[in-house]
């Protein structure tokens, strides 16, 4: 039998893990270096972007109280219950695009009163306003996470974003904490995260980097937080990708900044994308498609490397964090969805590309303390579907439910042996590793075979820790383009994992395009 065949055999008889015998070349030791602790792991790198697009809110989050789909004051239980299983620590709302074109007051009060707007970006579809300030805040209640607002720079005014912060934060009985009260929020609203704009270089208005900064110093002025039990992080536009201009520009403009304006946070938003406009096939594709796209994610982490540099030259205490707060796969659309809509399914591909963003998010720990997947629900790299009534969770939304355990650990660094897995001009790493330790002091490891058909056998070292095996789950699938779908929901799920003590190190056998996460034991 070739070895493609035994590594799929094995995948469809869910051999994998302890007693599962085939043998893998090339031995891949990892080290891990319990004795050297390093950053937490920010719990807001597993931040979630809900924008107004396509399907993303309406129908994805709210049908309405009056809906036969089972809701809580109209935003539906089904994704509420999936989103508080991968505890969810904050949610980037209303865009995206949509938040520079998005008018606070629109959204609030009677909803049969609200008026009916455009969402030119996307679609030119109606935007009923029927989800708006109110209805968000209750859904990042009932999810149990944080509310990170965008505020409308590019066609909105420093004093419209005041006023959507003291009516949303002040405890006071000025005429906007009456008005929030008279709409049946009578205590002030906790705001975490506020970004001062979104892409300002791009959709957010095609500003040069000095003209954005001078409107960044005026709004972190005046969209103040009146509220004394949250403190609320201030988040700059920062830099497209590789693009620097912006990077220089804000954090030049901090270093010099008088005591009247100051900002926690500057956004980086990178995409896996290969190339514009995105052509990559979310199912239906070949291996020269899953490495290109693998590579091209790795290619966060050149990023994140060049933006940290330019950023502690200037906050060598690494005071402003780096908030990722668009990353994910942009492929094509789904055949037959609406134009604008961001639609495209989630594969095992996709999977992957979730773990090696959170692992590199994870080595940037010190510095990158945010980030938010794009997007949430039925847009590109999304954790749910939804088809009216019916709901699937994707292999992403699997890979954010095994690191929860992940979330505000303490980083341990690893060592991972030379092992390659190439393709055409694409070259790899056969395995991707991440490990931490929780509060309780339990070690977690995840690691991800990116090798399409050969499983990995791998053995691991602790170093400054004992272990006498490990458990887990292991995310595998029968082929790396395997979905999850509204009739065969589960063809993409974790399964029991665990791995056994040999030689005083642990021995475990990963299967081909697997992540699998452990804890020692
Ligand atoms: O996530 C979709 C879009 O991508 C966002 O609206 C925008 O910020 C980015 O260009």
């Amino acid at each position: 039998m070739s070895r493609k065949i035994l590594a799929l055999a094995c995948a469809l008889s869910g051999c994998l893990g302890a007693g599962y015998s085939l043998a893998a070349d090339d031995p891949i030791r990892v080290t891990i270096e319990a004795d050297k602790p390093g950053a937490t792991i920010n719990r807001h790198i597993f931040g979630q972007f809900a924008e107004h697009l396509g399907r993303g809110v309406y129908e994805g989050v709210w049908v309405g109280p009056d809906s036969p789909i089972p809701n809580t004051r109209g935003i539906r239980n089904d994704v509420v219950a999936a989103l508080k299983a991968i505890k969810v620590p904050n949610v980037r709302w209303p865009g995206g695009c949509f938040a520079d074109e998005y008018h606070w007051r629109n959204g609030i009060g009677p909803r049969d009163k609200r008026p009916a707007t455009l969402n030119p970006n996307w679609g030119g579809v109606i935007e009923p306003n029927t989800f708006g300030t109110h209805e968000f805040l209750d859904f990042v209640e009932q999810i149990g996470a944080d509310a990170y607002l965008s505020v409308n720079v590019g066609s909105g005014t420093s004093a419209e974003a005041a006023d959507w912060l003291e009516y949303l934060t002040t405890p006071q009985p000025s005429a906007l904490g009456k008005e929030r009260a008279a709409n049946g929020h009578a205590d002030p609203y906790k705001i975490a995260m506020l970004g001062i704009g979104n892409e300002s270089w791009g959709c957010g208005g095609s500003m040069t980097p000095d003209y954005y900064v001078s409107q960044l110093k005026v709004f972190a002025r005046y969209a103040r937080n009146y509220n004394p039990q949250q403190t609320m992080q201030r988040i700059a536009v920062g830099p497209d990708s590789a693009h620097t201009e912006y990077t220089k520009a804000v954090m030049e403009a901090w270093k010099n900044k008088t005591w009247a304006w100051d900002i926690e946070g500057i956004s980086l938003h990178f995409y896996t994308v290969v190339k514009w406009p995105p052509a990559f096939k979310a199912t239906g594709f070949g291996e020269d498609e899953y490495a290109s796209l693998l590579s091209e994610t790795r290619r966060m982490n050149d990023l994140l490397n060049t933006h940290v540099a330019i950023m502690d030259e200037y906050d060598p205490a690494k005071k402003i964090a780096l908030v990722v707060d668009e990353w994910g796969a942009w492929l094509a659309k789904t055949p037959g969805s609406p134009e604008g809509f961001l639609e495209q399914q989630n594969s095992q591909r996709d999977a992957l590309i979730a773990a090696l963003n959170i692992n590199m998010f994870a080595r940037h720990a010190d510095r990158v303390r945010g980030a938010n997947i794009a997007q949430m629900v039925n847009v590109l790299q999304a954790m749910i579907f939804t088809q009216r009534e019916k709901m699937v969770l994707t292999p992403t939304y699997h890979v954010f439910r095994l690191y929860v355990p992940f979330q505000d650990a303490t980083f341990l660094p690893t060592k991972v042996s030379a092992a390659e897995y190439k393709h055409g001009d694409v070259t790899l790493p056969r395995v991707d590793v991440m490990a931490a330790r929780d509060s309780t002091g339990k070690t977690w490891i995840s690691l991800s075979n990116l090798d399409p058909t050969r499983p990995a056998e791998v053995s691991v070292d602790v170093n400054g820790a004992k272990a006498r095996g490990a458990r887990g789950e292991t995310l595998a699938a029968t082929r790396v383009d395997s979905v999850n779908t509204f009739d065969a929901p589960k063809a993409v799920a974790p399964r029991p994992f665990t791995a056994k003590v040999s030689g005083g190190l642990l021995k475990m056998m990963l299967a081909p395009a697997s992540v699998t996460v452990v804890a020692l034991e």
